[in-house]
């Protein structure tokens, strides 16, 4: 921490322990103070990018419209434990795209904190924050995408089938949504075959399902399949993959789709289609009785809490990346 007016004591103690209410009770020597050490903390502030790794505390700016607990918590502690920190941005308070546009919420951001990680209802926010940010900026879910679901999915995955990507398959059953829109990329791009079992009107989105099978073909090798039978879907899978039937947002549709989704319950009798050591997934918050059965989720509960627990190791993989360590 530098300091100021060291020649005198007096002078730069002159704000210890003192309050602020108003500038009437402020001098002019107190406001000098402050302006030489803000310039001299400015210049630590742009230099940190050539100090030596996390010597300088990095801050994690979370802005959240929709609730979480994995996301929050392993990204807080994450930054901790890399020594740094990070801020709950609700962004009710904040008033993205209210109060103030998304693109100045970026932009103001980007002078305080080191990198944004942004959990959004549409899309366009999170790359309106990544194109107005001159920081790095996380997408921590979408009404699209779930990208840094399927990074702790894929490492899950692979402690648990530590064979080649290429001869793993992994089936997904449940609702078209951004988990499996991630996944679909995530496994495509890794070479482990994805097939998925959606209700009809349900399936993911047309460009990740055709972006996934160009990848699977042209480059990895990956079996991209979208089906309506969970049973074909399972069919000599070494995960199965499920999430919820109605996502954040679609709470009021969530009656409606019980009955839609009634058959497509990760349940014992659709793992015995699967193969015997499939291990089963699900990225949490879990509705027992609805996509996953409670004995399904008894039997792999520990596997499903090691992948809660890979997201923080992923994420703080991800961050150091990001931030050049
Ligand atoms: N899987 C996941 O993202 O959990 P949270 O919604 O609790 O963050
Ligand atoms: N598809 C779910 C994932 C929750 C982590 C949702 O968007 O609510």
């Amino acid at each position: 921490m530098p300091s100021v007016n060291s020649n005198n004591m007096e002078l730069t103690n002159s704000w210890r322990g003192k309050s602020l209410v108003t500038l009437l009770d402020v001098t002019k020597i107190q406001i000098e103070q402050i302006l030489e050490l803000s310039s001299e903390l400015k210049k630590l502030h742009l230099s940190r990018t050539t100090g030596k790794q996390w010597e300088y505390p990095r801050t994690l700016g979370m802005l959240f419209e929709k609730p979480s607990l994995r996301t929050r918590v392993s990204f807080e502690a994450g930054m901790v434990q890399l020594g740094g920190h990070a801020i709950n941005l609700a962004a009710s308070d904040v008033g993205l795209g209210t109060r103030e546009s998304t693109a100045d919420v970026a932009a103001a951001l980007s002078r305080w904190v080191d990198i944004i990680s942004a959990r959004v209802f549409r899309h366009e926010t999170v790359e309106e924050l990544a194109e107005n940010a001159s920081i790095p900026v996380i997408n921590a879910l979408s009404d699209r995408e779930h990208p840094i679901q399927a990074f702790a999915d894929l490492q899950t995955l692979f402690e648990n089938k530590p064979i080649t990507p290429n001869q793993l398959k992994l089936a997904y059953v449940g609702d078209g949504n951004n988990v499996l829109h991630a996944l679909l990329l995530a496994c495509a791009k890794m070479g482990v075959s994805i097939s998925a079992a959606c209700p009809e009107g349900y399936f993911p989105n047309s460009d990740y399902v055709r972006a996934a099978m160009e990848i699977g073909h042209n480059e990895s090798g990956a079996a991209v399949a979208i089906v309506t039978d969970p049973a074909e879907a399972v069919q000599n899978a070494d995960a199965v993959y499920t999430d919820v039937w109605a996502s954040m947002g679609q709470e009021s549709e969530s009656e409606h789709r019980a009955e839609i989704f009634k058959n497509y319950q990760v349940n014992a009798e659709l793992m015995m289609k699967a193969k015997s050591d499939a291990i089963v997934l699900h990225c949490l918050p879990a509705h027992r009785g609805e996509e996953i059965s409670t004995e399904v989720m008894q039997i792999h509960y520990k596997t499903v809490m090691d992948q809660a627990e890979n997201r923080l190791h992923t994420q703080k993989a991800l961050i150091s990346l990001m931030l050049g360590y």
